[in-house]
C-alpha cells in the first residue's frame, strides 16, 4: 500500500483586532516605579492596548477571525476547524474556540483551544497545518487571543510593562503547492522550565481560594531574566534550525516574524540569522508583548504594509512559558 500523498497547506487571510485604549508608559509611570526610557530600552516597548473591563478574549478573537475569513474571501459557514491558542481564555472551560465558533456563527466548524503560552500560534499553525494536509478538514481558523491585562499584577513593575491585549488570526487552507504554503515547522518543549513563568492558581494544582487570591496567585510569575536567557537561545537556535535544514541562506529569507517578546530577544533571533532591520516585523513598540497574539498580528501589519509578497520565505519563530519553543517556514501565496 502507498502512503497517502498529503496535501499543501498554506496561509489565505490574516486579520487582527486590538482595543482602542492605549496604555503608554507614561500611564505606567504614575502605577508603578518605573520610567518610560527604561522601559524602551529593556524591552522596546512604547506604549500596549488593553480592554475595558470585562472584555473577554473571545471578543478580539472573534472579530480577529471574522477579518481573515473576510480577506480569504469566506464566510463562517466555510470553517470547518477553529484552533485558539490561548493564556486567557474565557473561563477554563467551555474552550474559548467554541466560544468563538458561537459569536461567529461557524455552524459546521468543531475546535479546542491549545496551551502553549508564547508559542501558541505556531503549535496551533502547525496543527492546523496537518488537518488541512490530510484532507481532513479543509478550512481552519487559528485564533490567538489573549487578555493579559486579566492576569497581570499591576503593582509588579517587573511584569506590568510587557504585555497586552489583542488577537490576530490565520485562515488555513489547502493551495496549489507550485505556489508554496507552510513549509516547514519545528517544535519543542521543556517542561523543566515552567518554574521560571506560571501562574500558580486557578487549576488543580491550586484551586482558586480566598487565600490563593490574597496571596496573588492568579497573576503571571515570572523570573524575568532566566526567561531572557533560555528564550535568547531558544528562539535564535529554532529559527536558525529551520532556515538551516531547508537549505536556505538569509538572503533567501524576506521576512522573520519572532514573537514579540522583548526587542533584546528579538535582535537575538535577527542576529543569528544575519538579516538586517527590514527584514523583521517590529510591532512590540505599540503592542507589547500579546503571547499566542504577537506572530498573527505582527504577520498582518508587515502584510498590510506591503512588506510580504508572493514567493516570500517568511519565517516565524516563537518562544513562551513551558517552556515552548518553535518556527515555521513559510512561502507566502496570496497577493
Ligand atoms: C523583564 C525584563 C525586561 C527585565 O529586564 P532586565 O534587563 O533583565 O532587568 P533586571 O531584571 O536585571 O532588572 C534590573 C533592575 O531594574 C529593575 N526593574 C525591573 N523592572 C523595572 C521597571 N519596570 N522599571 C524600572 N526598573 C525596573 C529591577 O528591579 C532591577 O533593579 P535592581 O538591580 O536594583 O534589583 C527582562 O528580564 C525580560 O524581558 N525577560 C524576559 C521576559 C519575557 O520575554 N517574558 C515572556 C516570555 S515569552
Amino acid at each position: 500500500m502507498s502512503a497517502p500523498t498529503l496535501l499543501t497547506a498554506g496561509i489565505t487571510g490574516l486579520g487582527m483586532s486590538f482595543p482602542e485604549k492605549r496604555l503608554t508608559n507614561a500611564d505606567l509611570e504614575k502605577m508603578v516605579e518605573t520610567e518610560d526610557a527604561w522601559i524602551v530600552e529593556r524591552t522596546g516597548i512604547r506604549e500596549r492596548r488593553i480592554v475595558a473591563r470585562g472584555v473577554p478574549a473571545s471578543h478580539h478573537g472573534a472579530l480577529a477571525a471574522q477579518a481573515a475569513l473576510a480577506h480569504a474571501g469566506l464566510t463562517a459557514a466555510d470553517v470547518d476547524l477553529i484552533l485558539v491558542p490561548t493564556v486567557t481564555p474565557d473561563m477554563m472551560f467551555p474552550s474559548t474556540a467554541c466560544v468563538i465558533q458561537d459569536l461567529i456563527g461557524a455552524k459546521r466548524a468543531w475546535g479546542y483551544d491549545i496551551s502553549a503560552a508564547c508559542s501558541g500560534f505556531v503549535f496551533a499553525l502547525q496543527a492546523a497545518r496537518a488537518q488541512v494536509q490530510t484532507g481532513a478538514v479543509k478550512t481552519a481558523l487559528v485564533v490567538g487571543t489573549e487578555v493579559m491585562s486579566s492576569i497581570v499584577d499591576w503593582t509588579d513593575r517587573n511584569t506590568c510593562i510587557l504585555f497586552g491585549d489583542g488577537a490576530g488570526a490565520v485562515v488555513v487552507q489547502a493551495v496549489d503547492p507550485a505556489l508554496g504554503g507552510i513549509v516547514d515547522a519545528v517544535h519543542y518543549i521543556d517542561g523543566s522550565g515552567g518554574k521560571h513563568l506560571h501562574m500558580k492558581a486557578g487549576g488543580s494544582l491550586n484551586p482558586a481560594s480566598e487565600e490563593t487570591v490574597r496571596a496573588g496567585m492568579h497573576y503571571i510569575y515570572q523570573e524575568g531574566k532566566e526567561v531572557y536567557r533560555f528564550a535568547v537561545r531558544g528562539m535564535a537556535d529554532v529559527a536558525l534550525e529551520i532556515v538551516q535544514r531547508n537549505h536556505l541562506t538569509p538572503a533567501d529569507i524576506q521576512l522573520l516574524v519572532p514573537h514579540q517578546a522583548n526587542i533584546r530577544i528579538m535582535e537575538a533571533a535577527q542576529r543569528r540569522l544575519g538579516l538586517p532591520d527590514e527584514k523583521v516585523a517590529v510591532t512590540i513598540d505599540r503592542f507589547g508583548n500579546t503571547t499566542s497574539a504577537s506572530i498573527p498580528s505582527a504577520l498582518k501589519v508587515a502584510y498590510d504594509e506591503g512588506r510580504v509578497k508572493k514567493g516570500d520565505h517568511v519565517v516565524l519563530v516563537s518562544f513562551g512559558a513551558g517552556f515552548t519553543w518553535g518556527a515555521a517556514l513559510l512561502r507566502w501565496c496570496i497577493d
